[in-house]
């Protein structure tokens, strides 16, 4: 190939160079199960990666896809392999792999206009209010980068609803400041949300969690009420649905009451859990998903899309485009479907203005499983998540530290003779916990649990199976015996 050929590539070299592509995928993924977990990349390699020169002159394609299969794809992150655990990634459902492929090959903005991609990510967006039951009507919402970015867009609204004037006015001409209210347990992606709205970390009340690890809604009660009293402005709280640490639900229904008491905006972070809500187990503790004012729920989680897919939902979404939109209101169009610009713009109604297309891995992955696949998936990772609990009971040498709430799993390597000694059992499971990880046999996380280290399972892995469930807790007991002897 020389210069010009490297741009306009013949339908032939398209063709030859994508079936190597998918070979190397199909390689990929097929192989994965038979490698390690996870290995690190080896210190030349990531010297390679730190000294490497900007390339001048341009490389052979085929020694490109040979320098990733050598340097890129031996080093994975590891959440494709059936006994990963950690955090809360899962392996790509495969038809969202191509769908990334085939939304490169259209490569349209979707800011908005009157193309198909627009049209796909309104289903979708329709399709998850239907799933959870959310109102159709007035409301509204979009795909955005994850959950992080979702919580920012609904709390971004509710800022805008709950303080008239910011958006010419700014947080620091406020009279009364503006507080927000999340539990101890929920995700950091809402404080940081919050802070870069402006709220500063004195304005982010912590709710403390009952033993369950769930909001206690009387006590939200009564710091509203405080900070009311107070003369201070509360404008939203944040509840989880599956919180990242031990997947905890926090009694929504009673939070969503007590917002509704005090006027305050009800967000929901169900980026975990709110897939859940398919099951028949979890559906009644995540039935109030629906009463939220505004949601973040990520399909790059326990929908298995590839990364990166986060949807916010917003019940009021005239205040979602008031709330971002920059296009004054007298050349505001509410849009039709019949000319060049389409529906009003989905860059009125977040941060973004290009935006990617997002939906078709979304679309893609919904068809081809449809809700009755996906229930059936997640319930398999419940009942992995709770063989994996069993197997830590009949342990002798593990302690549950938490029943399985979603998906997590807490628990840790504690024998007899260290079970009141609170610092070496943290100092301990921190080594069983890189010891496993370096291994290379299966792959857990950690977090800590009313201040104790612990270890942390999360199944969201069509791929796993009751045996590597099985093996992630040998695994755990064999590095234990041997770091403890
Ligand atoms: C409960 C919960 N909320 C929010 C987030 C942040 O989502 P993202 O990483 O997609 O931005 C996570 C990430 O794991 C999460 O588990």
């Amino acid at each position: 190939m020389d210069d010009v050929d490297r741009w306009n590539w013949s339908r032939e070299e398209i063709r030859r160079v994508g079936y190597r592509v998918i070979d190397l995928i199909a390689d990929y993924l097929t192989d994965l199960p038979d490698g390690p977990v996870f290995r690190p990349c080896p210190p030349d390699l990531v010297e390679g990666f730190s000294s490497s020169p900007l390339p001048r002159s341009g490389q052979d394609v085929d020694a490109l896809l040979d320098e990733f299969s050598a340097t890129v794809a031996s080093f994975p992150f590891g959440n494709g392999h059936p006994r990963f655990f950690g955090w809360v990634n899962s392996p790509p459902a495969i038809v969202g792999v191509f769908a990334e492929a085939l939304a490169a090959a259209m490569n349209p903005s979707c800011a908005g206009g009157n193309h198909a991609a627009i049209y796909l990510e309104r289903q979708v967006v329709r399709w998850f209010k239907e799933m959870i039951g959310f109102p159709e009507d007035g409301s509204m919402g979009l795909l955005v980068s994850g959950g992080s970015m979702a919580s920012l867009t609904g709390l971004a609204v509710a800022r805008h609803v709950k303080l008239p004037g910011v958006r010419t006015d700014g947080m620091q001409h406020l009279r009364r400041r503006a507080v927000a209210y999340v539990s101890c347990e929920g995700h950091t992606c809402i404080r940081k949300a919050l802070e870069l709205l402006g709220f500063g970390s004195d304005s982010i009340r912590a709710i403390p969690v009952d033993d369950a690890l769930r909001m206690r809604a009387p006590v939200l009660d009564d710091s509203i009420r405080r900070d009311l009293d107070s003369g201070h402005v509360p404008v939203a709280v944040a509840a989880s649905a599956g919180t990242a640490s031990a997947g905890t639900i926090d009694p929504l229904h009673d939070v969503g009451e007590v917002c509704r008491r005090h006027g305050v905006w009800f967000h929901i972070d169900a980026a975990y859990g709110g897939p859940a809500i398919l099951t028949a187990r979890y559906r009644d503790a995540l039935s109030a998903l629906k009463e939220a004012d505004s949601l973040a729920l990520d399909p790059h989680k326990w929908m298995y899309v590839p990364v990166e897919a986060g949807l916010s939902l917003v019940r009021d979404g005239a205040a979602m485009r008031d709330a971002f939109s920059l296009v004054p209101s007298y050349i505001r169009t509410d849009g039709n479907s019949a000319g060049v610009l389409g529906l009003p713009w989905f860059s009125e109604y977040g941060f973004q203005q290009t935006r990617g297309f997002r939906a078709l891995k979304v679309w893609m992955a919904l068809k081809l499983h449809g809700v009755d696949g996906y229930a059936r998936s997640i319930e398999r990772d419940l009942s992995l998540a709770d063989r994996l609990a069993d197997r830590v009971r009949q342990s002798d040498c593990l302690q549950l530290v938490t029943e399985p709430s979603l998906s997590i799993v807490c628990f840790r390597y504690a024998p007899q003779a260290l079970r009141e000694d609170a610092e070496a059992l943290d100092r301990l499971n921190k080594q069983i916990l890189e010891a496993v990880q370096l291994g290379g046999n299966a792959f857990c996380s950690s977090t800590t649990v009313r201040g104790a280290f612990c270890l942390r399972a999360c199944v969201i892995n069509h791929r796993s199976t009751e045996t590597d469930v099985d093996l992630l807790v040998r695994h755990v007991e064999r590095a234990g015996a041997s770091l403890s002897s």
